[in-house]
């Protein structure tokens, strides 16, 4: 099956930079939370990888841009690091600065338009011994640090985002404990996704007011990075199962979907919360500050959907409120690796969504990937990754964006997610994403798969084959 994308539909690259830069002695930077777990508990990570490295791009990235430039990719995502740029007083770490100073004009030279996010799950540790999410000061915090870039970056960075997959620290780390600091406590949970929609909203007010004082760039733009998860059900539901979705599609996908698109926050989600003692901490005046949470485009970081039935408790063992339990559809189709359900079709059905409810909100599949261990055994006799199974993802995946744009989507662009094998949270180099490998063995070297042709043709061409 042939679909083309149109003419000005961008490709480019997923990143962060917890997870490429490295450097984490280098240029001032003090710890984030993944660079203390690492110091704490180094079993904790996948063949005792810690955060450190990253995929030493802080010291490859000239040549890590030469080969996105090489693939055809026009632009690429990133993150600074809060733990960099900022030090422990809330002022600008010069050094720090000059490291991103470096990326973006080394990007440039390759003609790769390099966005920047804010955060990508890498609190400072020192913020979280002070209360993390569950305190104001760290909401004012952030948007002082998001106050910095906009104003240090302003001339060379045209787009923005304040966070990616936000929904990621009030599930991992304070509903199921398993990302530092390791909390079983929805009520706690509550106020940290309440406290990070307000640090959203407070640092678009930064970006506003840094864009009135023609700080920024006069085409610069932000937005806001979720992984959007369409939800569904059985085929037959019972009015229970409904309800499961909607508290489910209400925390992680509206909760985010609102506040972009309107600077709000679902009130029925928010009633619930209420009624089941996890009521959001909010104060009088949050109404307008989370007004201010409108973007201008969004991402859409997709991987798998939702599916999900009634429970059959309503509360968990630490006795948090349980709104749904996992359907398992009988057709599904799995990556076994990363246990994550393949279903291409998702990506349509939200794009579509995001079309019905706002159909002025542009956006992009800001992540998309499959990681896979062990990719060694899909070596030819030449020594190159045969990655079939790769391709094979990313076509259909794009076959339904080619349809969500024609039925009117506005969608923009795709950036895979990590076009260079990268380090991956507690399971570091286990799944490795890339079209181009990386050689833990030899210096981190980059080496291409089967795959990263193919990128290369349908970049340039637009035509997916
Ligand atoms: C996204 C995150 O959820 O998925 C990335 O934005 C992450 O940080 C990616 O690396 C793939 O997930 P994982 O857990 O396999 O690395």
């Amino acid at each position: 099956m042939t679909s083309r994308l149109p003419d000005d539909f961008f490709f480019g690259a997923a990143l962060s930079g917890p997870q490429t830069e490295g450097c984490w002695k280098k240029t001032g930077k003090l710890e984030s939370v993944w660079d203390h777990w690492s110091q704490q508990d180094i079993d904790a990570f996948y063949n005792k990888v810690g955060s450190y490295v990253g995929n030493d791009m802080g010291n490859q990235y000239r040549g890590d841009y030469k080969i996105f430039h090489d693939l055809g990719l026009t632009s690429a995502r990133t993150s600074m690091q809060w733990t960099r740029l900022i030090d422990q007083t809330g002022a600008l770490n010069r050094e720090g600065a000059d490291f991103y100073h470096e990326m973006l004009a080394a990007a440039k030279e390759e003609g790769v338009d390099l966005f920047m996010n804010l955060y990508h799950f890498d609190m400072p540790y020192y913020m979280l011994e002070r209360g993390g999410w569950e305190k104001r000061e760290t909401v004012e915090a952030f948007a002082g640090y998001a106050r910095t870039a906009f104003r240090e970056f302003g001339q060379e960075v045209r787009c923005w985002f304040t966070f990616n997959e936000p929904i990621v620290e009030p599930e991992n780390s304070y509903t199921e404990g398993n990302w530092i600091p390791f909390v079983h406590d929805f009520k706690r949970a509550v106020t940290v996704q309440y406290h990070i929609a307000l640090a959203h909203a407070l640092a678009v007010r930064e970006f506003r007011l840094a864009q009135k004082e023609g700080l920024v760039r006069s085409d610069a733009k932000i937005g806001l990075i979720n992984c959007f998860a369409p939800p569904y059900t059985k085929e037959d539901p019972s009015a229970a199962d409904l309800e499961a979705v909607r508290m489910t599609d209400g925390l992680h996908n509206r909760w985010w979907l609102d506040l972009a698109a309107d600077g709000t926050l679902p009130q029925d989600v928010i009633d619930t919360l209420a009624a089941r003692d996890a009521a959001v901490p909010a104060r009088p005046g949050d109404d307008e500050l989370l007004s201010f949470g409108k973007v201008d485009w969004l991402g859409f970081n997709y991987y798998q959907p939702v599916r999900v039935q009634a429970p059959e408790a309503d509360a968990d063992e630490w006795g948090n409120p349980v709104f749904a339990r996992p359907y398992i559809w009988p057709e599904r189709r799995m990556n076994e690796s990363r246990g994550w359900e393949i279903y291409p079709q998702g990506i349509y059905d939200f794009g579509m969504k995001i079309k019905r409810e706002h159909p002025d909100l542009e956006f992009f599949i800001s992540e998309n990937g499959m990681g896979v261990e062990g990719e060694d055994a899909f070596r030819d006799e030449s020594g190159v990754i045969q990655d079939d199974y790769r391709i094979d993802f990313v076509r259909d995946h794009l076959a339904w964006v080619a349809k969500a744009i024609e039925d009117g989507a506005k969608c923009v662009g795709y950036h895979y997610w990590a076009v260079i094998d990268n380090w991956s949270w507690n399971n570091a180099f286990k799944n490795r994403y890339g079209f181009v490998g990386v050689d833990l063995m030899h210096g981190y070297q980059r080496y291409y798969k089967k795959s990263a042709e193919w990128l290369r043709r349908v970049a340039t061409t637009r035509v997916v084959e």
